[in-house]
């Protein structure tokens, strides 16, 4: 299966990082280790196989793939030898990126956005593109009341004004143009009513959002555990000292505070209740990818006697997310070609703050993804 995926954010580190991975794991340069659909329980016939991904993108910078690459590899992400050894794959993906187009309304960009991925498709001969959003978190959304149905979206796409924000405008046009979506961040992308409608009338599925790596993977382990041997959580908080774009963009209040109620969810699902604290992303330009998650755990035991468990995360995390990236393509991909449209739901493994009402602990989450993927069939 010919499958093609569409990057939104594509000359970024998470978007760079997955597109010299797929490269390496090819021509087996590496091996597929941190990717889950690799390991026994999740190998299947139906996924696409590496040599069957083919990858574009948009982003709104231009910096080439390759420059990116040897940034990253500098900066200790991905090793360089395999910068210099896939020089060539970079360049025919570089051939398939393309600015982030813009219309005279949101209609008219959505349209030249859904034009991309229909060329991108027909032009390598893919049987279906999955569009993975990675790009700039954004800011969180304003409420628009065409969001609530696609009749009225579609009407008040086409006049004057922004009404969606940019990754639900992407997940629009992908829609559209019959691909399945990823959204990987934590902003809006396709988790609004019209979109849902818009979805299902297409017979795509979506899957998100903002993917689980570091932190908050820690925590949907150690939460259940908590609830599990009914020990009372009595305040939970984080510190994340972050580096590079993503750390630079969270810096600002407003996203931020998108990805901050992305991390706490886990908790209150988990223990069901709310424990005192908070989680905080703090720019560290110095520590660039490689992230610190430091945690504070307060509890109570048996006749109410208190405890404390502190962690310490240090996670590279564009190598974290690039497998995910690539498990999230095969899987999505394998989905739409069984028929399934509308959220999935099953892939709630991967993210900090999934759709639909599944587990939070990453064990029943791993059950649910086991029992999903062995449904996708050969
Ligand atoms: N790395 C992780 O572990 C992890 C985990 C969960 C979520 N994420 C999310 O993944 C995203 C990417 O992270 P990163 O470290 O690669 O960030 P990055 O800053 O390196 O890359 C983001 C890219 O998006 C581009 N971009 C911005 N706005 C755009 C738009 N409207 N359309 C197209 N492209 C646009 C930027 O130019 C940049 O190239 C972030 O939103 C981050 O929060 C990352």
């Amino acid at each position: 299966m010919r499958t093609g995926i569409w990057l939104v954010g594509a000359r970024g580190s998470v978007a760079v990082t997955s597109i010299v991975g797929a490269a390496a794991l090819r021509t087996r340069l590496v091996a597929p280790t941190g990717c889950v659909t690799e390991l026994p329980q999740l190998r299947s016939p139906a996924l696409p196989g590496w040599s069957e991904l083919v990858f574009g993108g948009h982003d709104i910078v231009t910096t080439p793939v390759l420059k990116k690459a040897d940034a990253l590899a500098a900066a200790g992400v991905l090793p360089g030898r395999l910068v210099v050894a896939l020089a060539d794959d970079l360049a025919t993906v570089e051939h398939e990126l393309r600015p982030l187009p813009a219309g005279d309304t949101q209609a008219g960009t959505a349209d030249r956005i859904a034009a991309d991925l229909s060329d991108f498709r027909d032009r390598n001969g893919l049987d279906r593109v999955v569009v993975v959003n990675v790009s700039t978190t954004e800011p969180v959304a304003a409420p628009h009341p065409a969001h609530a149905g696609l009749a009225a979206l579609t009407a008040a796409l086409a006049g004057p004004g922004p009404v969606l924000p940019p990754s639900a405008l992407v997940a629009y046009a992908a829609f559209t143009a019959g691909c399945s979506f990823i959204d990987f961040t934590p902003s809006t992308g396709a988790r609004l009513p019209a979109l849902a409608e818009l979805a299902r009338r297409q017979a795509v599925p979506y899957a998100g959002n903002d993917g689980k790596t570091g932190e908050t993977l820690v925590k949907s382990v150690l939460a259940p555990m908590f609830a599990l041997r009914n020990l009372r959580v009595r305040s939970w908080s984080g510190l994340n000292l972050l580096g590079g774009g993503d750390g630079a963009n969270l810096a600002d209040p407003a996203a931020n505070a998108a990805k901050v109620s992305s991390k706490q969810r886990v908790l209150g699902d988990a223990l069901g209740y709310q424990p005192e604290g908070t989680s905080r992303i703090d720019y560290v330009a110095e520590i660039g990818d490689f992230k610190t998650a430091w945690d504070l755990i307060t509890f109570e035991g048996f006749l109410g006697t208190g405890m404390r468990m502190e962690f310490t995360w240090h996670g590279c995390d564009s190598a974290l997310a690039a497998p995910l990236v690539l498990d999230l393509a095969r899987l999505t991909a394998a989905a739409h070609r069984a028929g399934r449209s509308g959220p999935l739901p099953e892939l709630g493994f991967f993210f900090k703050d999934p759709l639909g009402d599944g587990p939070s602990a990453l064990a029943e989450q791993w059950a649910a993804l086991a029992a999903f993927t062995a449904g996708l069939g050969s």
